[in-house]
């Protein structure tokens, strides 16, 4: 099975009481913790469902974004990469979620700076990995990816965040090997070229944030024509409530680390 969407864990964390300060770029109102609650339950019962084991940490009220867990780390199959958020709210994080990666992994490496790189900007693929430069993801963080992953045969590939668009994969998700669902406005950037592109439908740009979990797509829910686009491939796909995470600028892949460590 390919490694790029293949895997046997995840890690998610429940959504705090603080999250009503989390960091929004374009103020849409307060999240509500209850639905974001129940969102998020039925996002963690969608990844069980293809039988992973799936550990939700507890919320964690000093950092108010920390539900959107996938940007402190980066799991692969050979160790894990604690990343270094460029967000200042949001750096401590990664050294919190630290000794959590232990339970799963003894090859623990780290962003050590003085670059930055939040996991949003990390597109894994079966023969690369993507990162896009972005406002919270810098040149000297991909440089200090690129050496960290070198052994385990990763190869990096740095490549452009649309300008006001929060991370890499807010516009892009892997959906096979070969394909990738993203916007029209990343795709013509060429940094998909040679892939097979699946583009949202018009005005759905917000559906481009979703994920390749075993057999199944989680995607946001209220994208039909993405939706329809994706199950006309031949996909799996399970809507998922977002509104409330999207008020902070949060989508799908944010609320989950998605990893299958070797042994
Ligand atoms: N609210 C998610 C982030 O800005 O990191």
């Amino acid at each position: 099975m390919p490694r790029s969407y293949t895997f046997t864990d995840a890690l998610c964390r429940l959504p705090s009481t603080s999250i009503i300060d989390g960091l929004r770029a374009v103020d849409t109102g307060t999240p509500d913790l209850d639905i974001f609650a129940k969102d998020h339950a039925d996002y963690v019962a969608a990844l069980r469902s293809t039988g992973a084991d799936v550990r939700v940490l507890p919320a964690n009220a000093t950092y108010p974004d920390s539900v959107f867990i996938e940007d402190a780390a980066l799991l692969f199959q050979e160790g894990a990469i604690v990343t270094r958020p460029g967000a200042p709210s949001r750096l401590g994080e990664a050294a919190d979620l630290a000794p959590v990666l232990e339970d799963y992994y003894s090859d623990i490496r780290w962003i050590k700076g003085p670059g930055f790189l939040e996991g949003g900007d990390v597109l894994v693929c079966e023969a690369e990995i993507l990162v896009g430069q972005s406002a919270r993801t810098d040149a000297a963080g991909i440089a200090e990816l690129q050496e960290l992953v070198a052994d385990w045969g990763y190869k990096v590939r740095e490549v452009q965040t649309p300008p006001g668009v929060l991370h890499f994969k807010t516009d892009c998700s892997l959906m096979d090997e070969e394909t990738v669902l993203a916007t029209e406005r990343l795709s013509a950037s060429g940094c998909f070229d040679g892939y097979r592109v699946l583009h949202t439908a018009p005005g759905e740009e917000a559906a481009a944030n979703a994920f390749r979990f075993n057999d199944i797509v989680l995607m946001p829910a209220g994208f039909p024509g993405t939706a329809e686009v994706l199950a006309k491939a031949g996909l799996d796909v399970r809507p998922i409530g977002n509104t409330e995470a999207a008020k902070l600028d949060g989508g799908m892949s944010c609320l989950s680390l998605r990893f299958a460590p070797k042994g």
